[in-house]
């Protein structure tokens, strides 16, 4: 049978309101136009993130009334220590509250000012921990992943001649940690291959650079790995996982993804150099090494998490949900970026309302109108997030793409879910010259997306302005 199951029956559910159109075009209004300004009670699918956002397991609910809150050595701790072991071959584990106290630590840790730190692309958080440190976070994005449309495996890659030729121009000393993040979340969720994390980590190996991964999606990478690598093809999810792991000397891992938890985090290595100052910065800002700033029941619900998250039946349903999206999508004429991720279905808003210029933020008028049309949360990734004004001639920059990301939370939402989404894009498709580009009234100096005003341009201004 070609059906792909999800391998879970529904034991526990979170009614939502169904709103109208009217409802929330008034809602949007009252938010200024910024989906992070609507309250999550008036949203019907909340796309924004598949972080912290999934669905825990009976097993996980169990795990968790039978946690140990002790302040120190706690049971729940050992155990997710065991887990993580048999996992990544660490020898040592912090558990952390989220990715980003594991990146101000690890940072914190190795980073001086001056210093610089290369990745395949660095996550916002990742990159903002390194410049809060007076250091530099350099992306070596592969070429293949420039162009949205190509659709190419392994776009997650490092650009690895760029990123040789660049290590062979650093001063000794200037690079103390070098990082592949997997999958590749500034490129669409693009995964890596393991050719690449190989010769990643022997290039590093021979510049005496330590290197670690941000983990954060490392069981959708191994799937892709088991999926379309003939190497890895008979292997088992954990064992490419294990490999994975084995060829850095550390990682980072925000749990609320692949730990399928709604709150936690990870940071691991084997230098027990290293792991003597994290532990002091983890006791001085998250707390006791046995739980890092988390609950004995937040550990226990992690260590069951990351034992379900390598099951081939729940990835290869992840699959096939991501695919599902991408094909009705594509199938619509709807331009989404390939290939499709598994965290994510990313839609190229430029290419689909090409009426509205790109400092008219063409991703944020698709974003307003899929909650207008279908109470659907999404995010921009384009010039609202990453524009900004030209601080001399006070002209918008704009962003190199404009992208929607339609993130799936795990184990949450079901095909008629997914119908109702692309019924929205289908609606949108038919009348796209009807959307209108966004001006922004009110912006932060810096991370604007979160909290900026905005109102659509008037059809008038828009007209008069090409
Ligand atoms: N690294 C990657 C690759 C991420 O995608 C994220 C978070 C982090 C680190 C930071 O982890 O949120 O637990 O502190 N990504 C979320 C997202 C927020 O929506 O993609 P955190």
């Amino acid at each position: 049978m070609k059906t792909v199951l999800e391998p879970f029956r529904i034991k526990a559910i979170e009614p939502f309101r169904i709103t109208s159109v009217e409802e929330r075009t008034r809602i949007l209004d009252a938010a200024h136009h910024n989906v992070f300004l609507v309250r999550a009670e008036d949203v019907m699918i909340d796309l924004l993130t598949d972080s912290g956002t999934g669905a825990m397991s009976a097993q996980q609910w169990s795990a968790m009334m039978t946690g140990d809150e002790s302040y120190a050595g706690s049971r729940s701790f050992y155990d997710l220590e065991g887990v993580v072991h048999k996992l990544t071959g660490y020898r040592h584990v912090f558990p952390v509250h989220q990715g980003r106290a594991a990146e101000r630590i690890l940072f914190s840790s190795v980073l001086s000012p001056g210093q610089s730190v290369p990745n395949n692309a660095h996550f916002d958080t990742t990159r903002a921990n390194i410049e809060f440190l007076g250091a530099a976070a350099l992306d070596f994005v592969h070429p293949s992943a420039r162009d949205l449309s190509a659709d190419v495996p392994w776009k997650g890659d490092i650009d690895l001649d760029e990123l040789s030729s660049w290590l062979e121009a650093q001063p000794p000393g200037s690079v103390p940690i070098g990082m592949l993040t997997i999958t590749n979340n500034r490129t669409g969720g693009q995964p890596v291959s393991m050719q690449n994390l190989r010769a990643v980590s022997s290039l590093y190996r021979r510049h005496g650079i330590p290197f670690f991964l941000d983990a954060a999606r490392f069981a959708e990478n191994a799937w892709w790995i088991h999926r379309l690598d003939p190497e890895w093809h008979d292997k088992t999810l954990h064992d490419v996982a294990r490999a994975m792991f084995g060829l850095a000397d550390g990682c980072m891992i925000s749990a609320k993804k692949d730990g399928l938890v709604n709150i936690g985090g990870l940071l691991c290595c084997n230098d027990d150099a290293l792991a003597a100052k994290i532990r002091n910065l983890l006791i001085l800002t998250e707390g006791f090494p046995t739980y890092g700033g988390l609950a004995g029941r937040d550990l226990a619900a992690l260590a069951q998490g990351l034992r379900e998250v390598l099951d081939y039946d729940y990835l290869h349903y992840r699959e096939a949900s991501a695919q599902y999206l991408a094909d009705r999508l594509g199938a619509i004429g709807v331009p989404i970026v390939r290939p499709f991720a598994l965290h994510a279905v990313y839609v190229d808003a430029r290419a689909m309302l090409p009426h509205i210029p790109p400092e008219e933020l063409p991703g944020q008028a698709l974003v307003c109108e899929l909650y207008r049309r279908g109470g659907i949360r999404a995010v921009e990734i384009g010039t609202l997030m990453f524009g900004r004004k030209d601080p001399v001639t006070g002209e918008p920059v704009v962003a190199e793409h404009d992208l929607v990301r339609l993130c799936l939370p795990r184990r949450v939402y079901t095909q008629s879910h997914v119908d109702w989404v692309v019924e929205a894009f289908a609606e949108m498709m038919r009348e796209t010259e009807h959307a209108r580009g966004y001006e922004i009234l009110e912006e932060a100096p810096f991370l604007r997306a979160f909290t900026a005003r905005l109102r659509p341009v008037s059809r008038q201004a828009a007209v008069a302005h090409r």
